[in-house]
């Protein structure tokens, strides 16, 4: 099956509103598979990496000052289609825009914290996870119940 990997992010604001939980769920529910999942303290380097496709626009310090603020949890998921999947579920950048039932659009009313990031394309995905995982923290298993998430003929 033709899968890929996505970085997610559970904020530093996600964390302290002890929302973890609720966000692994909606990915979950989704049948989503998680490879790689960890609390960590986002280091100045790893933020500037992370970030440095933003690095001149008005928001990169505030953004780069808010990320290593306060814990946070890295996941890799691996699936079909993970990248858009994650990010229809994730929703618009900022709560107030987003639909009611994504992440954002559930749990965020501001514009600075917005709870969780996600890859948006498999160049940012292979650039991003590297920054937080190596490849052994990175896991290959089967999840049983995909055998009825996606269809084992192929999906479309
Ligand atoms: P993310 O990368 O976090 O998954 O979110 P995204 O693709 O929806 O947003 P992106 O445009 O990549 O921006 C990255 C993060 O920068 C902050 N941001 N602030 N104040 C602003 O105008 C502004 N714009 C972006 C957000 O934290 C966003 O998630
Ligand atoms: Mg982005």
């Amino acid at each position: 099956m033709n899968t890929e990997k996505t970085l997610i992010i559970i904020k530093p604001d996600a964390v302290q509103r002890q929302l973890v939980g609720q966000i692994v769920s909606r990915f979950e529910q989704k049948g989503m598979k998680f490879a790689g999942l960890k609390l960590i303290h986002v280091s100045k380097a790893q933020a500037e990496n992370l970030y440095s496709v933003h690095k001149g626009k008005h928001f990169y310090d505030s953004l780069v000052e808010f990320i290593t603020a306060s814990p946070v949890v890295v996941c890799v998921i691996d699936g079909q289609k993970a990248i858009s999947i994650c990010r229809n579920l994730m929703g618009a950048t900022f709560g107030p825009q987003a639909q009611p039932g994504t992440i954002r659009g559930d749990f965020g009313a501001s514009v600075s914290y917005n709870l969780i990031h996600g890859s948006d394309s498999p160049e940012s995905a292979n650039r991003e996870i590297p920054i937080f995982f190596s490849p052994s923290d990175i896991l290959n298993y089967e999840i049983i119940s995909n055998r009825w998430t996606y269809n084992p003929a192929g999906e479309k």
